[in-house]
């Protein structure tokens, strides 16, 4: 049951969103890309991701891929040591991801890419609306839970760039614009005090704007409810790619869903490959 986007503002995109705030927003995003129940879950989000990596991208070792919205990271640790892991095994060359946001997350980052040397990142702040190619080998740009902040011109713009300057592009979203998703988004509520006891735990701020003045539980809400409210269907999102008036006879896309844990999590995607002969 579908009503039309609304272009809401989430708190997190403000100027004025203190960045203890954004930080705990991002990183809340980046564990629930991780979680698995037991008995429950079908893998992650993150594992589902790949996926869907492995069963659209041709000859998947000859990208690169670029983070758009990269936030505390998302899914990238697990898509670079899964796909990775396996294209070794092959004897393959190694992919290389690319984190970048408009606010980086330059601490995080950091640490993944000690850990990660496939993962690297650009520490100044990129703005998805400008995104300058990255290098010879093909590129793939991901957008991960990001695409519903952009309206509909500047999402075109995105989409536009994509189509001229990259070779194929996914859009991962976890929110739908339907009564079922907006009814459950109060749980993340509680996922967002379960973020604070695990990894904000020696963080005084953390600690008093979660459990004594709950202004973190209520903003991840609060975005949470706004994002679903800006999901883009699939239908709207191919509607978009058509405004950009380019020539898409050289790309196939894709799109669907997979459930991750029902009826709670599920992972929409989109994707678009472009046609090269060597494929
Ligand atoms: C909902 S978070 C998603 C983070 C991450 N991709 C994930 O899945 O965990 C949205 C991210 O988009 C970033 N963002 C918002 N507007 C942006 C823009 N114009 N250009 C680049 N990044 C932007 C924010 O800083 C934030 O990190």
């Amino acid at each position: 049951m579908f009503w039309p986007r609304l272009q809401l503002l989430e708190i997190g995109d403000q100027p004025w969103c203190p960045s203890w705030l954004h930080q705990h927003e991002q990183l809340s995003l980046t564990k629930l890309w991780n979680l698995q129940v037991p008995f429950w879950s079908h893998g992650s989000l993150a594992t589902q991701a790949c996926k869907i990596f492995k069963e659209h991208l041709p000859n998947v070792s000859s990208y690169t891929v670029l983070d758009i919205c990269a936030g505390s990271g998302g899914p990238t640790p697990v898509l670079e040591s899964e796909l990775n892991g396996e294209l070794e095994a092959k004897g393959k060359a190694p992919i290389q991801f690319i984190l970048s946001d408009l606010d980086p997350h330059v601490e995080e980052w950091e640490r993944i890419s000690k850990k990660q040397q496939n993962i690297s990142y650009i520490e100044t702040p990129v703005d998805a609306r400008a995104v300058p190619r990255m290098g010879k080998k093909k590129e793939c740009r991901i957008f991960n839970i990001c695409f519903h902040h952009f309206n509909d011109e500047d999402a075109t713009g995105i989409l536009k760039s994509a189509i001229q300057s990259a070779d194929s592009f996914i859009i991962f979203e976890v929110t739908t614009r339907d009564v079922g998703t907006c009814i459950c988004s109060p749980l993340v509520f509680f996922w967002a005090c379960f973020v604070t006891l695990v990894w904000f735990w020696n963080s005084p701020v953390h600690i008093f704007f979660t459990f004594i003045l709950p202004v973190a539980p209520l903003g991840i809400w609060i975005d949470g409810f706004i994002s679903c409210l800006r999901t883009r269907t699939n239908e709207e999102v191919r509607s978009l790619l058509d405004e950009t008036g380019l020539d898409l006879s050289k790309w196939t896309f894709y799109s669907g869903t997979r459930t991750v844990q029902w009826p709670l999590l599920s992972l929409n995607y989109y994707v678009g490959v472009k046609y090269q002969s060597n494929d």
